[in-house]
């Protein structure tokens, strides 16, 4: 038991003082000890008292999962958040970006930013001198996936060999899952109606990132993609900042449905998963949100267990 806590804490400091930007930022081996990490804290075996550390959250866009989970978490650590949304900083009166990472890097001991271009991340991350974490961009969403992947190893035993079928946009999470999926050697399919696929650099990305012989692929046909899948995982069909194109998008990925029919193609053991919110009857029915096979307010309790364990690791707490 001791050798594994200390394997676990050196796999683990090597990412002390990182940024987490994208799924790629954690090696494969990082991202199972944040498992065993986040797991420990779950059930109460480990717990870690960072001491009046402070958490920034600089969010532009709404958020109910990573907001409340990032502030629990950072509660259970014995520290506080500040909320530094841009409606009540000057952010929202134009400072700029640089300006404000620096002074922020002052009071803040780890920032937490949810907002639209990833390059804004990546500005205040090169300011910043704390660890800057993705709470979702239009690229990425690394936290979510880090809890999915979580949730999958908890339901079976292991990742290794997994095949998740992702049915709907090919947005930032999709392009996270892609990414962490590879490096856990998931084979990961994600299934998107025409000219709505994922990102080809991301899907590069991934492919080049792969462990354990894990596949990486791109379809259009949900009942193909379904097939021998462990995981069915869907998500809005239209995201934040895309409003505007909701109704178009509504008729175009209405074959893109998580529905009954579409379970019954997949593996017996099936698990079903969304980041949520939910848009209940458009990708995916009420049904099957309330089936069983559905495992997503586990996967949302995830949430909070593994940031409380990435925050613990970033700020040295191990
Ligand atoms: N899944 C997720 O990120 O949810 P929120 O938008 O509520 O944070
Ligand atoms: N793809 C969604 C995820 C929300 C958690 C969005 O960006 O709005």
């Amino acid at each position: 038991m001791a050798s594994a806590s200390l394997g676990l804490a050196s796999e683990l400091n090597s990412f002390s003082k990182n940024n987490f930007l994208s799924s790629s930022d954690l090696k494969n081996n990082q991202i199972l000890s944040l498992f065993e990490l986040a797991k420990q804290l779950k059930i109460g075996n480990r717990r870690i008292d960072l001491g009046n550390r402070v958490l920034g959250l600089i969010f532009k866009k709404a958020s109910t999962r990573t907001r409340v989970s990032f502030q629990v978490a950072m509660a259970r650590l014995g520290g506080q958040t500040v909320d530094l949304n841009p409606q009540v900083t000057q952010l929202g009166r134009g400072e700029p970006i640089k300006d404000t990472a620096r002074v922020l890097s002052r009071y803040c001991d780890v920032l937490a930013i949810r907002t639209f271009a990833q390059q804004e991340l990546e500005e205040y991350a090169e300011w910043a001198t704390i660890p800057v974490i993705n709470a979702l961009t239009d690229l990425e969403h690394p936290c979510q996936a880090l809890a999915d992947y979580l949730t999958i190893q908890e339901k079976f035993g292991a990742l290794k060999g997994i095949n998740l079928s992702y049915i709907g946009d090919g947005n930032n999470v999709a392009n996270s899952l892609m990414i962490c999926g590879a490096m856990l050697g998931v084979n990961v399919t994600i299934c998107s109606p025409n000219g709505f696929e994922a990102d080809q650099r991301i899907v590069n990305k991934a492919k080049s990132l792969s462990e354990f012989g894990s596949k990486i692929s791109i379809c259009n046909d949900p009942s193909k993609s379904v097939k021998e899948a462990q995981v069915i995982y869907t998500d809005v069909w239209a995201s934040m900042g895309q409003e505007e194109e909701y109704l178009k998008r509504k008729k175009i990925f209405e074959k893109y449905k998580v529905n009954r029919n579409l379970i019954d193609l997949a593996d017996d053991d099936l698990i079903v998963l969304h980041c949520l919110p939910a848009h209940r009857g458009e990708e995916i029915t009420e049904e099957v949100l309330e089936s069983p096979s559905s495992h997503v307010f586990d996967q949302a309790e995830n949430r909070l267990h593994v940031q409380q364990a990435l925050l613990a690791v970033q700020l040295g707490g191990l």
